[in-house]
């Protein structure tokens, strides 16, 4: 009953509206757990988000507003803006605008993101309300399933003012805004009002990470197992602000741990015919693919050209083979009128033709088509980046160091070489992970984690000497040469506080020695390390140690000047590649900090600091009688 009335409600307020509805209501910022939601009216209204994950419980968001001043009338109206939190990824949301008792707009829908499978549509150059604008516009609404559009800038063509905004941005999009998140990067024209302004006005944009005053023109988000980044290559020309742009990208891509880096922004690094000599251009060459291109950044998205173009993968501006390096598009052909196209050695397919694309994302497959805006399919391309190892990426888990040995902990750095963070199920440990495999010499490592950036496997026994390490996945292999050694000791380190600690343990407490908790003289350390090589009796790859399997090499604890026999130098029992020391320190050792090093086969590892205090009073009463 309750629900019938406020239907009628609804329906009575719908018919004698107390708002205008100026702009439609369009989507900003998606992501797994949040949306936003903007709209214009022309009165004051208050107004709030009403949405539901079923059709039947509905909650609401109250908007806030702000008002400008058209250019063109010099009339007031209100943007307002809801916040949606605390969503459910990859859930299919219905949503309405209410505003006082007037229902301003219903039956809209959106999808949060997830992980999996997606897709999504780039555009640029969108012109100024042309027929072949608003002929892109409807194929892409038709293309239903996108999850998100890419605007690589000029939003419209002139000046970026509110007014031109309004006529060739959001009235041309409405339809498909209200439905997907746009994310745009600023091009030259939008920069044609206020600094751009207007943009920043009607845009909210991911902000994590972006220092305040520059919110808005950079950001980055994820989606999928997608990393997207959109750049202001206007900012070029400012070397302050492009510093901070650059430490920031910089940041941004060490940080994140997806298998996609996409960046996008308007002036294209390899422009062929309108903007061939473009300064920016130059500057996009010489600043920013560096930073993408040293981070593994697969494709890239600009604009600012008025066609479609293709690159061969790059590298450096040299033509690498397909799976490698990185592909730049341009694609500006969203609307406005077309440019000449001219002939650049590192082009592989162009076209003067209005256009989007549409990218889909598989796992370790990415296709992208070229869509004319009367349906044909200028290009079709897929992506499959192939592992790349980091230059003296393939080191000991424990040192960081190239110094490996049979049995041991490794760790492998490069791009592209897993799809996701994935720890092994249990043991023994596979082979195989999520399609992703590493061996040495032929032979199967056991892997521990596998992720985009990171692998941490362990070394097959029986190994030495020169050797190769392959990692394949289902886009190909990357090779590393590597030496084992019969033994490489590299002392683990575990987390405490700001700073980690070397993992040398009290015994039998398993308190981690520290400047808060010194080891005592008489007590025995327990030392956690990698590299100890073979072992005593017949132990495969993969499988944790059944007990306490002692070393084959000689292993020796320097202690500052002392060097001390071990009790106890093997795996440790229960794990993988882990071994540990147990030393017993002399009862005449004197309070200090003292260098920790653990020797084998005539190897040492690095030194790591280890807090003696003074032997407590009651036993060195003890130690005194007889
Ligand atoms: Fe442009």
């Amino acid at each position: 009953m309750k629900a019938a009335l406020r239907s009628a409600a609804l329906l009575a307020a719908a018919l004698c509206p107390a708002a205008t509805l100026l702009r439609s209501p369009y989507l900003q910022s998606v992501g797994a757990d949040r949306a936003t939601i903007l709209w214009v009216t022309r009165e004051p209204v208050e107004a709030v988000v009403e949405y539901s994950s079923d059709g039947k419980l509905w909650q609401r968001a109250p908007a806030t507003a702000r008002s400008f001043t058209t250019k063109g009338s010099g009339e007031t109206r209100y943007q307002h803006q809801a916040d949606l939190r605390g969503l459910q990824p990859g859930t299919l949301y219905h949503y309405r605008v209410v505003a006082g008792d007037a229902l301003l707009r219903d039956g809209l829908r959106f999808r949060t993101a997830s992980s999996g499978p997606f897709s999504f549509l780039v555009l640029g150059d969108s012109g100024t309300g042309s027929p072949a604008q608003a002929q892109v516009a409807r194929r892409m609404l038709a293309e239903e399933s996108a999850s998100l559009v890419l605007h690589v800038g000029d939003l419209c063509q002139d000046d970026g003012s509110l007014d031109r905004l309004e006529a060739h941005y959001f009235n041309v999009y409405a339809p498909l805004m209200s439905r997907v998140p746009f994310f745009p990067a600023l091009g030259n024209h939008d920069y044609g009002t206020d600094l751009a302004a207007p943009y920043l006005f009607v845009h909210v944009l991911p902000a994590p990470g972006v220092p305040e005053s520059d919110r808005g023109r950079y950001y980055s988000f994820d989606w999928g197992d997608a990393h997207f980044i959109s750049l202001d290559s206007n900012l070029l020309i400012h070397p302050a602000i492009t510093a901070r742009m650059l430490d920031w990208l910089e940041s941004d891509l060490a940080r994140t741990r997806a298998f996609w880096k996409i960046a996008f922004f308007h002036h294209p690094p390899y422009p062929s015919g309108h903007h061939l000599n473009d300064p920016i251009s130059a500057r996009v060459r010489e600043q920013i693919l560096p930073v993408l291109e040293r981070h593994g950044v697969q494709v890239v998205f600009s604009g600012h050209e008025h066609s479609y173009q293709r690159s061969k993968p790059l590298r450096h501006g040299a033509v690498v083979e397909p799976g490698r390096g990185t592909v730049y598009f341009i694609t500006g052909g969203g609307g406005a009128d077309l440019h000449a196209l001219g002939v650049r050695p590192e082009l592989a397919v162009a076209e003067q033709v209005h256009h989007y694309l549409r990218v889909d994302v598989e796992g370790w497959r990415m296709s992208i088509a070229a869509i004319a805006a009367d349906g044909r399919v200028v290009d079709r391309v897929a992506i499959t980046p192939a592992p790349e190892l980091a230059p003296g990426g393939v080191v000991n888990a424990g040192s960081f160091t190239p110094r490996l040995a049979p049995g041991s902990l490794i760790s492998i750095f490069g791009h592209h070489l897993a799809m996701t963070d994935r720890p092994a199920p249990g043991f023994p440990l596979p082979t195989e992970l999520d399609g992703l495999s590493v061996t040495l010499n032929g032979h199967p490592a056991p892997l521990l984690f596998v992720s985009p950036t990171q692998i941490n496997a362990q070394a097959p026994y029986g190994m030495d000497g020169a050797g190769v390490l392959r990692v394949r996945t289902p886009n190909g292999s990357a090779e590393a040469a590597v030496t084992l050694a019969p033994a490489a000791p590299a002392i683990l380190r575990l987390p405490r506080g700001a700073s980690p600690a070397p993992a040398i343990l009290r015994h039998p407490s398993g308190v981690l020695v520290s400047p808060d908790s010194p080891a005592a003289p008489g007590e025995t350390l327990m030392v956690y390390l990698t590299g100890l090589g073979a072992v005593a009796g017949s132990l495969s790859a993969g499988h944790p140690a059944p007990g306490p399997l002692v070393a084959r090499h000689g292993v020796e604890v320097r202690l500052g000047q002392l060097a001390l026999t071990p009790a106890f130098a093997g795996l440790a029992p229960g794990f993988v590649g882990l071994y540990r020391v147990d030393v017993t320190l002399p009862l005449t050792l004197t309070p200090g900090v003292y260098e920790l090093r653990v020797v084998a086969a005539g190897a040492a590892s690095e030194p790591v600091s280890v807090w003696v205090s003074a032997l407590p009073l009651a036993e060195e009463q003890d130690s005194g009688e007889p």
